[in-house]
């Protein structure tokens, strides 16, 4: 096994999760990040993502002196394998904006030693890999793709218990000398071509969007023909071929990658002259999800699909994009939030993981740290994320506070047969 040292340029999500799995392989690792305080926290062991097990992770490497941070660049360029962990956020007309992955990269090329391999981790367009290479223009440095595949919440887990390793690379050595450092892994590897491999990203992300905005659709159909959507996607799940998972119905799917991806799936196949008419209408289906929403909660609170929100007060039980992060970038039940306020409703939000110590307003939210102040006068609720304590709140309590006691449940997190009991008339998605 090769002694020599990985960098990883960006401690975010992708990039401090990368760092600390791979130091617990037993590496050394420098990881670079720009943000001097940041930077210091971490040295510190101080983690501010909220990701199970990455603190002690990070702690670890830090005490057995194999992980260190830094804000120089150069601190990684004498690595025989780079990280490339950067943010690359939509851009203009729907596609990854690159800049801080060419910023990186222009300080980098001439320090990289002999040999050295640059790996793409977080998502990038399909043609970077082949792209960096050439603007790198060294024949001794590779670029390799190795799209990462984790679920914020989970992120460690899934680091180092992979479902699937893809590494994309043009030369085979540069493939074998980042499949090395995950092999001892229990993974299947995917070996590929850089293209292939950046591809599969995307297209894992549009196909979780599309099922659940397949779902969704479903839902809205249950809902016309009278047929429950629980029944439907339980009975697709047990095929085999279909899988039971990314079929619950919702406010749509959010979160700072399926929006993002969808689009510049969309616009990578734009510029190839290709027409991705599904992608399209995935992202088409999501967004008339969280009006459709927005009409529930309407009609459940004023008797009337016109009715009048303004004035009306609401509380949202549930503020970030899933349950199990407190991620509120994208997030469907802030979209949601949105159109209510437009419409004129005061709101009063409570997420277990946004206390109103970090912030008194997401938004157009008041938050609170009550659950039950975000039903006190309310003349309905809307359940918008599906964090499972939800379910052992006190309905009746609840419905005893509130001025209506209405609940919108976007999630069908909650049992039906319970709020009856508590008082409340409980309205769901996909049901009858
Ligand atoms: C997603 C992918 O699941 C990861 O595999 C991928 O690595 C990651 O993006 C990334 O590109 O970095 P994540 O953004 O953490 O992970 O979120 P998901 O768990 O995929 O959830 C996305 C959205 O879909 C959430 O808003 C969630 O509530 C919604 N969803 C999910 C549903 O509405 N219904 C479902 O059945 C499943």
């Amino acid at each position: 096994m090769s002694n020599h040292a990985v960098g990883v340029v960006g401690a975010g999500y992708v990039g401090l999760t990368t760092a600390a799995c791979v130091a617990s392989f037993g590496r050394r690792v420098t990881c670079v990040d720009s943000d001097a305080a940041k930077v210091d926290a971490l040295n510190r062991a101080e983690v501010t993502i909220d990701e199970p097990g990455l603190q002690s992770l990070v702690a670890q490497g830090l005490a057995d002196r194999r992980l260190r941070f830094t804000t120089e660049l150069p601190a990684v360029a004498g690595c025989s394998r780079i990280f490339l962990c950067l943010p690359t956020p939509k851009g203009d007309h729907g596609g990854a904006d690159l800049r801080a992955v060419e910023s990186v990269l222009a300080q980098l090329t001439g320090l990289l030693r002999h040999g050295s391999v640059l790996v793409t981790k977080s998502t990038v367009p399909v043609g970077t890999a082949e792209r960096l290479e050439r603007a790198i223009a060294r024949s001794d440095v590779r670029v390799v793709s190795n799209p990462e595949f984790l679920r914020e919440g989970s992120a460690v887990h899934d680091f180092l218990h992979p479902e699937r390793i893809v590494i994309g690379a043009s030369d085979p050595a540069a493939a074998d000398t980042v499949a090395e450092l995950y092999d001892h892994l229990q993974a299947p590897v995917v070996t590929t071509g850089p293209s292939s491999a950046e591809l599969a990203k995307y297209a894992s992300n549009a196909f979780l969007a599309m099922k659940v905005s397949y779902a969704n659709l479903l839902a809205e159909l249950c809902e016309r023909l009278g047929a429950d959507i629980g029944d439907v996607t339980r009975t697709m799940g047990l095929d085999s071929r279909i899988g039971p998972a990314f079929l619950a119905p919702g406010p749509g799917w959010g979160g700072s990658c399926l929006p993002k991806d969808t689009a510049a799936l969309l616009h990578t196949a734009r510029g190839a002259g290709a027409e991705c008419s599904l992608v399209r209408d995935t992202v088409e289906v999501n967004s008339r999800q969280r009006s459709r929403m927005v009409a529930k909660v309407r009609f459940a609170v004023t008797g009337s699909p016109t009715g009048s929100l303004r004035g009306v007060r609401l509380g949202l039980l549930g503020l970030t994009f899933k349950a199990g992060t407190a991620d509120l970038r994208d997030s469907p039940a802030l979209a949601v939030a949105e159109q209510l306020a437009e419409a004129g409703a005061v709101l009063t939000g409570y997420d277990p993981a946004v206390p109103p110590s970090r912030t008194d307003r997401v938004g157009e939210v008041r938050t609170v740290d009550d659950p039950y102040l975000v039903a006190k006068g309310a003349a309905g609720i809307v359940l918008l994320t599906e964090w499972p304590h939800f379910r052992e709140l006190d309905w009746a309590q609840m419905a005893a506070v509130a001025e209506q006691p209405v609940l919108v449940d976007t999630r069908n997190l909650l049992d039906a047969q319970a709020l009856s009991d508590a008082g409340i008339h409980r309205v769901g998605v996909g049901t009858p």
